[in-house]
């Protein structure tokens, strides 16, 4: 049996979560292989909201087994929310959630970490979500991080001061005001480890390679976008990780040839929450209105996240890297009663005209073309079948489709698990 994939392939916030838990039940395990706590992957159904920020999005599926891969980055604090938030629905975490002792662990010093190296920063700040993201891949690749399985050693704590002081070294170096009670967090984070030790940590590179051979049915679902990528994102404005395709791979342990679907999920605009450059961003009523209606807060910081159409070179961009073998189309709804609707199919460079995304998109060397399209006035969030799609919301479909060359086999029309479109047979079976 092989992976699906499924990712995001604009700045994040895409809506992934939703779709995992939509397609959930055909998978029988759910495994994040990147990213941590930075995310905010939400999910709708019987009324309620659930922001999941580490645990898998598969988690309220009662037979699939949920998996936090060796590329995570955990905060035991966090985690334990995460945890507590799950309590009321009688889970079995330690039967369905499974934690790699590869993964590693966000210690509050570099959370603080972060804090002094944006504050140090100034105006060139990255927007960080101030999880501490960075500094931890950094300890990851710099070969000084702590495990989760490093918790099941006796000597784990000796090895945590270790490197607490010297993080608080290395944040004097920032010279920078930043105020916090060590002591605090530190009893904090012991907490949240004693209760990330209840649950069942795994070999889960071994463990994936035998459901594989078991013939089980496995999703890797990632977080962030693939803008945000270390690599092929904005550089330096990005997340640490390697949010495209291959970081399942590095993530989960799993070899290329295992990956059969990758589903890419965008939204019919574009939207990005911190710094960096974005050619199609508005700043008019077309850009507040989407903000408004598409109720553009990140799930984590609660930012408010800037929006603009829809880029097609950056999505052209996206799946090439990604491998995208189907796309999924999210929050059509909120275009609904835009008298036109934009979408950049080129970029002006540097006075010339290309369709690739080029080393550098700030507003100083790229401009975006668009293509103006109809909109459509009827409201999409009743909308379940594609008969009830109106021409021009197909039309601009189409137009997507034809750009990009891969079919968009999902339309979501509001928040809800009932508010989706199918346009084909399931998806996972078409491809
Ligand atoms: P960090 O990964 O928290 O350090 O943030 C780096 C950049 O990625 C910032 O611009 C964040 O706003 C952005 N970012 C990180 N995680 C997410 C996410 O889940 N959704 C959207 N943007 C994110």
């Amino acid at each position: 049996m092989s992976i699906d994939l499924l990712l995001g392939l604009q700045w994040g916030d895409e809506g992934k979560g939703k779709i995992v838990d939509y397609v959930t039940n055909d998978y029988d395990i759910i495994a994040r292989f990147q990213g941590g706590p930075n995310a905010g992957h939400t999910l709708e159904f019987d009324g309620i909201k659930h922001v999941l920020h580490t645990i898998p999005s598969g988690i309220f599926h009662k037979n699939a087994i949920n998996l936090v891969g060796n590329g995570v980055v955990i905060d035991p604090v966090i985690f334990q929310k995460e945890i507590k938030a799950l309590k009321k629905y009688n889970i079995d975490l330690k039967e369905r959630l499974f934690i790699s002792r590869k993964a590693h662990l966000i210690l509050p010093t570099h959370r603080l970490l972060d804090a002094a190296s944006e504050t140090a920063k100034g105006k060139a700040k990255i927007g960080s979500t101030l999880k501490g993201i960075g500094p931890t891949y950094m300890d990851k690749t710099g070969r000084n991080g702590i495990r989760v399985g490093d918790l099941e050693s006796e000597n784990w704590k000796a090895k945590y001061r270790d490197l607490a002081e010297k993080h608080l070294s290395m944040i004097k170096y920032f010279n920078v005001d930043i105020q916090y009670d060590l002591q605090e967090l530190e009893n904090e984070f012991f907490k949240g480890v004693q209760s990330l030790q209840d649950l069942t940590f795994i070999d889960s590179e071994n463990y994936l390679s035998k459901a594989i051979k078991d013939k089980k049915s496995i999703l890797a679902e990632g977080a962030q976008g693939s803008l945000l990528d270390i690599d092929f994102g904005t550089y330096p404005f990005v997340t640490s990780s390697t949010t495209t395709a291959a970081g399942a791979c590095t993530g989960l342990g799993v070899a290329p040839n295992r990956i059969k679907a990758v589903f890419g999920i965008f939204k019919a605009y574009t939207t990005r929450v911190g710094s960096g450059p974005f050619p199609t961003e508005l700043d008019d009523d077309y850009g507040r209105k989407m903000a408004k209606v598409g109720n553009e807060f990140g799930a984590t910081t609660g930012r408010p996240r800037r929006c603009g159409w829809l880029d097609l070179v950056a999505l052209k961009y996206a799946i090439e890297v990604n491998g995208v073998t189907q796309l999924m189309m999210m929050k059509a709804d909120v275009l609904s009663g835009f008298d036109q609707l934009k979408v950049a199919t080129h970029y002006e460079y540097r006075g010339e005209k290309i369709d690739h995304l080029p080393y550098s998109i700030e507003a100083d060397d790229v401009k975006p073309i668009y293509k103006t399209l109809n909109g459509w006035k009827k409201d999409l969030t009743k909308t379940t079948k594609e008969e009830q799609i109106p021409q021009a919301l197909s039309e601009y479909i189409g137009f997507i489709e034809e750009e990009v060359g891969i079919p968009i086999h999902l339309v979501s029309v509001g928040p809800d698990r009932e508010q989706t479109i199918m346009r084909e047979k399931k998806s996972r079976e078409v491809v």
